[in-house]
């Protein structure tokens, strides 16, 4: 079994990307740990409650960050143009979900699950990267305690999609990514090289939802607006970040990788872009110099990946 930590904000890849992981038989949710992102934290919270509530989830959920690890950074506007106004694309979701939530922040939940597992957790972040870097300053001996940390994130051999550099997660906190990709652990990136070749079709997802049970209906439901947003890319059909981070945990042989120091830059036209230094391509001394070797994904087998994804949702 895979014991799973869920860092998110949901988010409606989010969404699919929980309902896979709470489907797949062997994956353990541990916990669902919510930060700021697609809406802010108090929203992706109340929507991380709801899914749980919806779905039957026993894991708790725990709530993170709702401002950058460096509070003078500007505060940045809610893409509702791809989420919705409200982060499950404009479905109806009440304004509070009577349902409690941890009493510990979300670095705090990660710290104590990790410490009583050692060794054991995989921490899955698919938002900013602010509580996994809280949890690293807080007690940075948790690097060498968790097993590895699968993030989606980042771009490297194609363009970003919030500047022609950057990709939302890392972009929305950068220094929190430059923390969290040189602290010394196993980092896996599933970045823009590979989500944005992963798509499913409204058609695909609507055949899911007719064969499948509530849970994947109302999936259906929260992610149309999120399709029609995509319509200036993908013909019909989503890209499914976050689930390739979830896909790759329980079948990493779908995708391919390189490895190398990874490094973002933080503050100017280029922020929150993500550079690489391949493993045995050598330059002058610089700035990835005697930093963790991580692991980048650059190849994927989409049509598995999607089929692994409906496979697992409709199992239940
Ligand atoms: C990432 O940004 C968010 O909008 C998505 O949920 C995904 O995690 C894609 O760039
Ligand atoms: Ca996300």
């Amino acid at each position: 079994m895979h014991k799973v930590i869920y860092d998110t904000d949901p988010g409606v890849d989010d969404a699919m990307a929980l309902l896979f992981l709470h489907r797949h038989p062997e994956i353990d949710l541990l916990g669902i740990t919510t930060v700021f992102g697609n809406a802010s934290v108090e929203t992706t919270t109340r929507n991380a409650l709801f899914l749980k509530r919806e779905w039957n989830i026993a894991a708790p959920v725990s709530k993170g960050a709702g401002v950058t690890i460096d509070h003078t950074r500007e505060d940045r506007a809610w893409p509702a143009m791809v989420h919705g106004d409200n982060g499950l694309g404009n479905i109806a979701v009440p304004e509070t979900v009577d349902v409690p939530v941890d009493p510990r922040p979300a670095h705090r939940f990660i710290i104590d699950t990790v410490r009583s597992h050692p060794g054991e957790v995989r921490l899955v972040a698919v938002g900013r990267m602010t509580n996994l870097a809280l949890a690293l300053k807080e007690d940075p001996e948790i690097a060498t305690l968790v097993k590895d940390v699968v993030i989606m994130g980042g771009n490297f051999y194609v363009p970003g999609n919030v500047s022609p550099v950057a990709e939302a997660n890392i972009h929305g906190d950068p220094e929190a990514a430059d923390i969290v990709m040189t602290a010394p652990w196993k980092v896996v990136v599933i970045g823009l090289d590979v989500t944005s070749i992963t798509t499913m079709s409204r058609s695909y997802l609507g055949g899911m939802a007719a064969k499948g049970d509530g849970a994947v209906k109302l999936l259906d439901a929260l992610s149309q607006h999120y399709i029609d947003f995509y319509s200036h890319s993908v013909e019909d059909g989503m890209m499914v970040h976050d689930s390739c981070a979830c896909v790759y945990v329980v079948a990493p042989e779908l995708f391919s990788s390189i490895t190398g120091a990874v490094r973002v830059v933080c503050g100017g036209i280029a922020d929150g872009q993500t550079i690489v230094k391949p493993d045995g391509r050598r330059f002058p001394p610089g700035d990835w110099d005697g930093l963790p070797s991580q692991v980048i994904c650059t190849g994927i087998e989409s049509e598995k990946v999607i089929d692994l994804i409906r496979d697992t949702l409709l199992a239940a």
